[in-house]
């Protein structure tokens, strides 16, 4: 099986064990100061493990919630439930995000919106697809009618006033801001065209890695200060990226030096 076969089988067989949880009040635990986790989350990722290693014994795996294993140049970056704070509650706004490194090289993404079951894919130098059909980034190309996602530094409250003056330029120079709750998905939407842009800070590498090979490959840009994976991203269409980079970079020396 190549690759991407087994990524779209195992997202797909993470989204088999989400999808009847969806839309109900649920327990959880708190693994950390405003993180959660449900036994939902451990079943989609023993699932999603165990499909890849079935295919690929001897490759490393970076998931969520059980940390990195193995040790190969085939390195797979895995969150099988992104959105675990909008699950709990019954809001179906989660997805599954798998991707794969090869050497180092962000090779594919995967990301399934569980609640329509739309499956985003991408490998590089293929082409981004959702359904099997081709998908591209938006072609607004004035910030003015743009609409923009973005995630709240939940975690890191320190980081809120300078969060909150970046989100002021932006909030101020578009024509609408999305907090949505699920950056995997918010990253599949602006491939799609449904978001032109995106930024957050201080996300982690399964948060972002599938979707920043599905927007670039959908003709999109992704920007992150320090290494690819750090978790501090911008992403756009390339019509406002320059655009939406200077607006949130206003502030980059104090963004470097937090
Ligand atoms: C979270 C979601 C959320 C983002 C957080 C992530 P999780 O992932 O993507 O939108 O703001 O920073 O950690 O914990 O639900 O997998
Ligand atoms: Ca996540
Ligand atoms: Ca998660």
């Amino acid at each position: 099986m190549s690759f991407l076969s087994v990524a779209i089988k195992a997202a797909t067989a993470a989204g088999e064990v989400i999808r009847p949880e969806l839309r109900k009040i649920l327990s959880y635990e708190e693994k950390g100061e405003n993180d959660f986790v449900t036994e939902v989350d451990l079943r989609a990722e023993e699932k999603i493990k165990s499909v890849i290693l079935s295919s690929f014994p001897d490759h490393e795996i970076l998931s969520e919630e059980s940390g990195a294993t193995g040790d190969s140049k085939y390195r797979w970056i895995v969150d099988p439930l992104d959105g675990t704070k909008n699950f709990i509650h019954g809001f179906p706004y989660i997805a599954v995000s798998i991707a794969l490194q090869i050497g180092g090289n962000l090779h594919l993404g995967v990301i399934l919106d569980v609640a329509s079951n739309n499956l985003y894919w991408a490998e590089a130098g293929q082409g981004a697809f959702k359904n099997g059909e081709r998908i591209s980034v938006s072609k607004t190309n004035r910030l003015s009618r743009a609409m923009i996602a973005t995630g709240f530094p939940f975690r890191k409250k320190k980081f809120l006033d300078l969060y909150l003056k970046m989100f002021r330029e932006v909030f101020l120079n578009v024509s609408a801001v999305r907090r949505v709750g699920a950056a995997a998905l918010d990253l599949a939407y602006v491939a799609e065209g449904i978001f032109d842009g995106f930024f957050e800070f201080f996300l982690a590498p399964w948060d972002i890695a599938a979707g920043i090979v599905i927007i670039r490959e959908a003709g999109g840009i992704t920007f992150s200060i320090g290494d690819e994976l750090s978790g501090n991203i911008i992403a756009a269409n390339p019509y406002i990226f320059e655009n939406l980079k200077n607006l949130v970079f206003k502030f980059r020396d104090e963004l470097e030096n937090f």
